[in-house]
């Protein structure tokens, strides 16, 4: 594994994490979920990726996460990076969605208990609330460190001007915002428009999300949809209009690239995402120890050519 410094901070994230957005929770084989994250932990990957709503159902990837800590983990918590969010909608009525300070405390509060340890090491505001003051999120975010219910603080998917505020209004109360969470990949690239100037006048780390947009930019789809994947599963947000003949065309195109380059195309995606420096880390989901070691393999070869790059780009219409 290699391992990248965040922003401006002493603490370094391993440039693959593991997001347990699917495939972790109650509708997983337990057995399965274990080996995975102990394997990803195994090979260096000490950063692992969670929300209050992550599952499915909601709350049981958390669940999950804490029983593997106690089956023996745990005693390497001191090694470990957990992250956790809340933000989207995590249970009935007014106050288990948004950014007040009421839904941030409890929410927070559920979430340690579930995965069963006294601090996370990363909280995030999971998105921009704009019913809730700016300052109402911030004040909860700056408490959950002073409180020591998370070692730092981080945002997700917030308006650039909006997350700058933001970082602003947390320095002023000596709590440094560590890092910026959005999607990233070769396909949707709107972090690249005004994130890095964000990045750099607050000293933030970035960790891209859905670094193989959900499976597309891998090779998982360019044979028939498989019946296990992520599009027939329930509740997933990639749907099977997703693989359009188009897409499949570009996709076929891609995975030549990947291969001349010798790497699978879920490896190349996660070179390409590498190969900016400013990304601290890609936080990838898999179903699979097989797609994890696939994956762990891109770390040593993020360099392109011009002309990878630009065939990359002719093919995604860029
Ligand atoms: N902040 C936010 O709002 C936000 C939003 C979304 C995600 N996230 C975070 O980002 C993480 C990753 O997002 P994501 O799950 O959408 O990620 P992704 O990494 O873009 O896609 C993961 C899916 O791609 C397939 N895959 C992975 N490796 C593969 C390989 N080597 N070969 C073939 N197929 C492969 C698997 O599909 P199958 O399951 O079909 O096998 C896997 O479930 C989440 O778990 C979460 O932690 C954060």
């Amino acid at each position: 594994m290699k391992y990248r410094f965040c922003g401006k901070s002493g603490l370094q994230l391993p440039v693959i994490s593991l997001g347990l957005w699917h495939n972790f929770g109650e509708s997983a084989e337990f057995d399965t979920v274990e080996r995975i994250v102990r394997t990803a932990f195994d090979k260096g990957v000490t950063h692992f990726d969670l929300a209050n709503n992550y599952g499915p159902p909601p709350g049981s990837a958390e669940t999950n996460f804490g029983k593997i800590l106690k089956n023996g983990l745990g005693v390497h918590r001191d090694e470990i990076i957990i992250s956790s969010k809340a933000g989207h909608k995590m249970w009935d009525g007014p106050y288990g969605d948004g950014g007040s300070r009421k839904y941030m405390m409890a929410s927070i509060n559920q979430s340690l208990k579930r995965v069963g340890v006294e601090y996370f090491d990363i909280f995030y505001s999971h998105r921009y609330c704009p019913e809730t003051p700016l300052e109402e999120t911030v004040q909860a975010l700056v408490d959950i460190v002073k409180q020591g219910k998370a070692l730092y603080v981080g945002l997700s998917k917030y308006p650039v001007e909006k997350a700058a505020e933001a970082c602003r209004m947390m320095e002023e109360q000596h709590v440094h915002c560590l890092i910026y969470q959005d999607r990233y990949n070769m396909v949707c690239r709107k972090p690249e428009e005004k994130h890095i100037e964000l990045l750099n006048r607050c000293q933030l780390g970035f960790i891209a999300f859905s670094p193989l947009a959900q499976g597309l930019l891998t090779n998982r789809y360019l044979n028939g949809i498989p019946q296990d994947s992520r599009v027939h599963r329930e509740g997933a947000f990639l749907h099977e209009s997703d693989i359009t003949e188009d897409w499949l065309i570009r996709a076929r195109m891609l995975n030549k690239i990947a291969a001349n380059r010798g790497q699978s195309l879920a490896q190349m995606s996660l070179s390409w995402i590498l190969a900016k420096k400013y990304v601290t880390s890609v936080i990838a989901g898999v179903s699979s120890t097989a797609q994890l070691d696939d994956n762990l393999a891109a770390i040593d070869y993020d360099v392109f050519s011009e002309e990878d790059l630009r065939q990359i780009d002719a093919l995604l219409g860029l």
